[in-house]
């Protein structure tokens, strides 16, 4: 394929926008007035450590992949194979374009974290970052990344609110004994029944404990918390029986994020 000129890559990147990956393509900048500035980057430069240097040899799951901006870095890490997936047809298109740019062998397929099993395959390295609390079932997704795809490392960040500090409850508690629910760091997800930051697709927001314990719960061992909402964990055995749902569709329940909800 002919390279793309700068003019050619400025052009695509306007018809695709807007960005939320504000990342450099021959120059052109995605999104220059993004709100958190140099996005993601400046978050990763605080994680980078945890994740292998060299990656040769492995392979990379990129679950809400946007616009590829971890598939890239993982890419630049010598990953084997590296698959990003997102269920937004226009975020994969930017996804697509900026590995064009960078000559990145990459695939990118639409895909929702609730179908995982449709891939039918394993990971060395699943990535997860940025999607938890965007679902109505969060806890079903991490489920599901055990039961079909995480062979080894898990990489997972949460917009996270509430108490910073991480309490693990006891294993069991008495049925009088109430005042553990009471303390800010009892894990604890917020549900968001309206928006957040005017954005109906944020659903909850846990704070630290709620996250490691959803975790642990879905069978990932918490090996390093890099960065308050980022954890790195090893696929383990589940601490329980219970495990993915597999509830009927009915061919109604489409799902439209473009849609705003009705009141
Ligand atoms: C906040 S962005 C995070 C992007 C990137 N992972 C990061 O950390 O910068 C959330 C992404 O998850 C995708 N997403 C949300 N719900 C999803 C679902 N059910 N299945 C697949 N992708 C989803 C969105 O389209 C969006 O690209």
């Amino acid at each position: 394929m002919a390279e793309l000129s700068a003019a050619q890559v400025r052009a695509r990147v306007a018809e695709l926008g807007p960005w939320f990956h504000n990342m450099e393509l021959k120059g052109v900048r995605t999104a220059p007035d993004h709100f958190l500035h140099d996005y993601p980057a400046n978050k990763f430069a605080r994680f980078a450590h945890v994740i292998p240097d060299d990656l040769s040899g492995r392979s990379v799951l990129d679950i809400g992949c946007n616009a590829g901006f971890y598939s890239l870095e993982m890419k630049r890490r010598g990953a084997n194979r590296v698959l990003g997936v997102d269920f937004d047809d226009r975020y994969l298109d930017q996804a697509r374009l900026a590995a064009e740019v960078e000559d990145a062998d990459i695939e990118f397929r639409k895909l929702s974290v609730y179908d995982l099993a449709k891939l039918g395959e394993r990971f060395d390295l699943v990535i997860f970052m940025g999607v938890l609390y965007h679902l109505r079932h969060p806890l079903l997704a991490l489920d599901l990344i055990h039961e079909h795809v995480a062979d080894d490392l898990l990489l997972f960040q949460s917009m996270q609110r509430g108490a910073n500090d991480i309490f693990e409850p006891e294993i069991d508690y008495d049925f009088s004994q109430t005042a553990h629910f009471d303390r800010p760091d009892y894990p604890k997800l917020h549900f968001i029944e309206h928006r957040y930051a005017g954005d109906w697709t944020n659903w909850w927001a846990p704070n630290a404990s709620a996250s490691a314990a959803m975790l642990r719960s879905a069978g990932f061992q918490v090996l390093d918390r890099p960065e308050e909402e980022v954890f790195l964990c090893r696929r383990t055995e589940r601490p329980t029986e219970a495990g993915a749902v597999y509830p009927a569709r009915s061919p109604l329940n489409g799902h439209d994020k473009t849609k705003e909800p009705r009141r």
